[in-house]
């Protein structure tokens, strides 16, 4: 990735994707995802491959308050370039504060909007997926927020819609594109599908063919690169945004570099580059770990956080369910290293340590504040109801 002056950029080769001024030569992006895309992942990740690496989601009133704990969350490690940030809020005048924050205090080269949280207790308030649909607040958030960030590229993340007969993708694509937004990525489902099913990504070609001064991002279900060319391929997307393929697989970012980057072999099904070995696994595990400790500073904490990846890592690898369960115990280092040391080596295991991972979940009916859907514009005595959508949440 580069930053280039405008001056650099009429000899440069063409990136696979511009957000803004930043160049990326791998059109792919990490989904931000709550609990796991901090510092230690994102680092691990980029390890890997290559792309954009976004954070965790940062509620912006948090961090106009200057939490301790947001202030933490939304520091980068030096290696980490280009750096990213992705925003949760409801309110134009808070967002556009934490965004002056974060420019003022040069902490980050790119900030996300996060516009696609299915969570209740947020929709409930009108807030992440659900605030779309008042349209005109969603045009005076983006617009605030592209004004305050100046030369940051300011992009927006979103779902279909509320429910299928509540679409709001076109319309807020456009009016993300006409508020000066960088680019726009969707998640091609509504907040009422939550993970269920199948992303549709017809909705992604629609989009493309809608927003057409800037990129739009493909997002959902991409599981191996060949679904990352194939999503691609089929909406005429211009980047791909990547989340639960990669939990427990962060080397998934490298089959994706391989698959789009500069060196890319054009037609085919992209070969692995990496012979996922038990080994290989185990190391990979080891490595989080220690860096989740690094992250944290906190040898337990890190070990704790590290639970929740174990099943991910391990997914179709011969691994009982006893040392599984003693993994997701360890509180140090060393009992992690003593327990990954009775583990021997084995082959890749093919297909088993494939395909979906994390949530998925069942549809569900989306809550909503009364009378949210009778109007797309904002009444009277909403905004004070909205705020309580700014609580923190665990993302979507
Ligand atoms: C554990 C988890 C946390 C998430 N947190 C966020 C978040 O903070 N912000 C956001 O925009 N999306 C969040 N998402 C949604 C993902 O960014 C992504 O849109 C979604 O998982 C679909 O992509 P995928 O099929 O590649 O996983 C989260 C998803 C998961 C699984």
């Amino acid at each position: 990735m580069t930053i280039a002056p405008d001056s650099a950029l009429d000899t440069a080769p063409a990136p696979a994707l511009r957000i803004g001024p930043i160049a990326l030569d791998t059109p792919v992006v990490l989904a931000p995802m709550a609990g796991i895309t901090n510092t230690a992942f994102r680092r691990l990740c980029r390890e890997y491959g290559a792309g954009l690496y976004v954070s965790e989601m940062i509620t912006s009133r948090a961090l106009v308050e200057r939490n301790a704990i947001t202030m933490r969350l939304i520091q980068h490690h030096e290696s980490e370039t280009p750096r990213s940030i992705q925003l949760y809020g409801v309110d134009p005048a808070t967002i556009a504060e934490a965004v002056r924050i974060i420019v003022a205090e040069d902490r980050a080269d790119h900030i996300d909007l996060n516009f696609g949280c299915p969570v209740p207790k947020v929709t409930r308030k009108g807030g992440g997926a659900a605030l779309p649909w008042k349209i005109g607040l969603f045009s005076d958030i983006v617009q605030r927020a592209v004004k305050a960030a100046g030369d940051v590229p300011l992009t927006v993340k979103m779902r279909k819609g509320i429910n299928k007969d509540h679409l709001t993708f076109l319309d807020a694509g456009r009016a993300a594109e006409d508020a000066g937004a960088a680019a726009v990525a969707l998640h091609a489902r509504t907040a009422s599908e939550y993970y269920s099913g199948h992303a549709d990504w017809s909705a992604i070609g629609e989009l493309k063919q809608a927003v057409t001064s800037i990129p739009v991002l493909g997002n959902g279900d991409i599981w191996s690169a060949a679904d990352a060319v194939r999503m691609m391929e089929e909406t005429g997307c211009d980047g791909v945004v990547v989340g639960r393929g990669c939990l427990g697989r962060p080397w998934l970012f490298g089959e994706l570099a391989a698959a789009l980057g500069p060196s890319a072999q054009p037609g085919g099904e992209p070969a692995p580059v990496v012979d996922a070995t038990l080994g290989f696994v185990k190391d990979a595990f080891r490595r989080h770990a220690e860096l989740l400790v690094e992250f944290f500073e906190d040898e337990d904490r890190g070990c704790k956080d590290i639970r929740k990846h174990v099943a991910w890592y391990f997914k179709g690898y011969p691994v009982g369910g006893e040392l599984r369960a003693a993994l997701a115990r360890a509180s140090t280092l060393q009992e992690i290293d003593d327990l990954l040391g009775t583990i021997g080596d084995a082959p890749y295991p093919g297909v088993g340590a494939e395909g979906q991972r994390g949530r998925a979940g069942s549809p569900k009916r989306t809550a909503l504040p009364e009378g949210w859907l009778d109007s797309r514009e904002i009444g009277e005595g909403v905004g004070d109801m909205m705020r309580g959508a700014e609580t923190e949440n665990d993302g979507g």
